[in-house]
């Protein structure tokens, strides 16, 4: 296979945002391309919402405006990254092709007036973004300041699902591909149960909503499917682009960590290049780890190549409860977080704000304030220091620990009637990232059939639908010496949503040496102590029979009271750890002490928690998120400030990337 066409590194960082120029005169692009240059920005995704004004009428293009924004671009050095605007059909498409408009669960028809692409299995949809991608292909394939396409806009977001006729056929045409016959269909649904056997295939439809909780098993298809209709949408609309202009990468805009509706594992190959969009939690005062977990999530995706930070923001989003504010130098150190995890380009939505419609109170690089402004200081400084960043490009992170992660298993786990509303796949895996976040212990996040033998440890801190395979692959993990960590609610059910044989954790029952015979979900505000001074967990216990595994804690009182709170079991090489109660972060800390040196991980001890350490190829970042400044003993010379020393102050909030003088 040849090589997939990347960005030329010649470019270094990326850098810009969304241009959207069409909401402004064109006297106003002039300044706008004019401020780029002085921001230092290199790339813009422009066209993304421009379907209205690039087709107004079916089969009738304008490129007008288009092509002299491409030449005004091209002329001041700026790359493009066009955008296909299938996330945004005009009025006249709804108005010709009324079926392709997305059904919701609840069999409300969805209307015009907003954004949102049609219903991912509508032929007339299909055809209409193949006729638009390919025309855009045609247009500007060969343009020298076309660098990247930008399919769509976050496939998933702000619907993934569609329960319209077509959908619901379509759903059956890929239950005949997955089962081929009734009968295999029948058994995989557990139909059995609640009399719901089919006896044709007419009969079987999308899970719309029902009287009672509708069948797991359909419900989890029908997110399979959802997520591969998608998949089929891009893939139609890049083979149409690459049939025209073959050597321009071509990607879309995933949000990793933040949008569970697309399995990215399936979709990581098909594009040439990862890319990503995140927004802080801004409610979250923490919420630059989420950050860093969506960017190594990304790297993951990637394969540990670099990816594309596309969209975040320079200050507040327009969307949440409460849309605080960037403070004072976030915005940099949000930035230099991604591109520590590995990003090649850091982008934002968008280049300047809307004055109109529902995102016009949603920070931009160019605020409605205008140039006289902290936010356009920053934008500036922090294009001034990628410009210095250049060696970054194209390096590599390199993880020692990995959590697992399987889109397939958290929409399994979030389905109705589960043993406890508290237990959150989320919430277990925010937990485990976070302990090694403070720790600083580079994590990647990996499939659970994936190849884990470079990792020292793994940590499944939700894998709820775990296959045999998967379970098969972490045996010969431990066996093999490596350290692996299984949180409660794990190994529990297979493919189809269904308990495995053998009960709870049965596959992985040799490999922690344990069997859970029953769970003891607690009391809301319930908490249970372990034989450990001050370690408490709450929302889970397990009722374990041991059988072979040791007790490194048990619990004192609850429901499992004297029983196995958290065991270790030798197999192999290596070591199982199994945690049956919900530790905070800080209590997982004295439980990970333990399992650091089962599997060999060096923590620095003398660095404080919020002080950000990553090390990317021969360079380290370092971001202080606390309010005192700490000494970091690295040789090197900090890129930034040009300043070559053995030991560098981090200030309280700023930044150091240092280029390492032993690599
Ligand atoms: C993204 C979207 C952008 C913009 C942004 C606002 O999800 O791709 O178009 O809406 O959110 O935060």
């Amino acid at each position: 296979m040849s090589p997939k066409p990347q960005l030329d590194p010649r470019h270094g960082i990326r850098y810009g945002g969304d241009y959207n120029p069409e909401q402004w005169p064109e006297e106003v692009w002039a300044e706008d391309i004019e401020l780029m240059r002085e921001a230092g920005v290199n790339l813009v995704s422009v066209g993304i919402f421009s379907w209205a004004l690039l087709e107004p009428r079916e089969g009738e293009y304008d490129f007008g405006w288009l092509d002299r924004l491409f030449d005004l671009l091209h002329a001041a050095g700026i790359g493009i990254s066009l955008g296909t605007p299938t996330a945004s059909p005009p009025a006249w498409f709804f108005h010709r092709y009324p079926e392709a408009r997305v059904v919701n669960r609840d069999g409300t028809t969805l209307g015009f007036g907003s954004r949102g692409m049609a219903s991912p299995s509508s032929p007339a949809y299909r055809r209409a973004s193949v006729s638009i991608a390919s025309a855009l292909a045609e247009r500007y394939g060969d343009h020298p300041a076309l660098a990247l396409w930008h399919v769509h806009n976050e496939y998933g977001a702000p619907v993934s699902e569609c329960y319209s006729d077509q959908s619901t056929q379509a759903f059956r045409a890929w239950l005949q591909r997955r089962y081929e016959t009734l009968d295999a269909l029948n058994a995989a649904w557990g139909t059995a149960f609640w009399g719901q056997r089919y006896e044709d295939w007419q009969h079987v439809s999308a899970p719309a909503v029902s009287a009672s909780v509708v069948n797991p098993a359909q419900r989890l298809d029908f997110a399979r499917y959802t997520s591969d209709a998608l998949l089929e949408c891009f893939i139609l609309e890049r083979d149409a682009i690459r049939a025209v202009c073959p050597n321009v990468p071509i990607t879309t805009n995933f949000m990793a960590g933040t949008c569970e509706s697309v399995d990215l594992w399936k979709w990581a190959d098909e594009v040439d290049v990862v890319a990503n969009d995140h927004y802080l939690v801004a409610e979250d005062a923490r919420s630059h780890v989420g950050l860093a977990l969506s960017a190594d999530l990304t790297r993951s995706i990637a394969g540990g190549k670099p990816w594309l930070l596309l969209e975040h923001s320079t200050s507040a989003v327009n969307w949440q409860p409460r849309n605080v504010a960037k403070r004072r130098g976030e915005l940099a150190r949000n930035a230099m977080s991604h591109l520590g995890r590995g990003a090649d380009a850091i982008m934002f939505f968008q280049w300047r704000a809307s004055r109109s419609g529902a995102e016009k109170f949603h920070s931009a690089m160019l605020p409605h304030a205008g140039t006289n402004s902290r936010i356009w200081s920053e934008v500036r400084a922090l294009g001034a220091d990628l410009g210095r960043l250049a060696s970054l490009t194209g390096t590599r992170v390199q993880a020692e620990a990995a959590i697992l992660w399987d889109w397939q298993s958290f929409w399994a786990q979030d389905l109705e009637w589960r043993p406890s509303e508290d237990l959150s796949h989320r919430e277990r895996i925010n937990a485990c990232y976070d302990r090694m976040w403070r720790d600083k212990v580079a994590v990647d996040f990996a499939h659970p059939e994936a190849d884990l033998s470079s990792y020292r440890l793994v940590v499944a801190p939700a894998s709820y639908l775990l296959t045999q395979a998967a379970a098969d692959n972490l045996r010969r993990y431990v066996e093999g010496g490596g350290t692996l960590v299984v949180s409660y609610f794990s190994a529990i059910v297979d493919e189809n949503d269904a308990v495995h044989p053998g009960g709870f954790v049965a596959p992985l029952r040799d490999v922690l040496g344990l069997t859970v015979e029953e769970f003891l979900p607690l009391r809301s505000g319930e908490t249970v102590h372990l034989d450990q001074p001050g370690l408490t967990g709450d929302v889970w216990a397990d009722a374990i029979r041991l059988e072979g595994a040791e007790v490194v804690m048990a619990y004192e009182d609850g429901p499992a009271a004297g029983g196995p709170a958290i065991t270790r079991h030798q197999l192999g090489d290596g070591s199982a750890w199994y945690l049956s109660t919900r530790l905070t972060v800080t209590d997982l800390g004295v439980v990970f002490e333990r399992v650091y040196q089962d599997a060999g991980t060096a923590v620095p001890v003398d660095l404080p928690e919020e002080l950000e350490v990553i090390r990317r190829s021969g360079h380290v970042v370092a971001i202080n998120h606390g309010d005192k400044p700490f000494d970091l003993d690295v040789d090197g010379t900090d890129l930034l400030s040009g300043q070559n020393a053995r030991t560098h102050e981090v200030a309280a909030g700023g930044i150091r990337v240092i280029s390492l003088h032993e690599r």
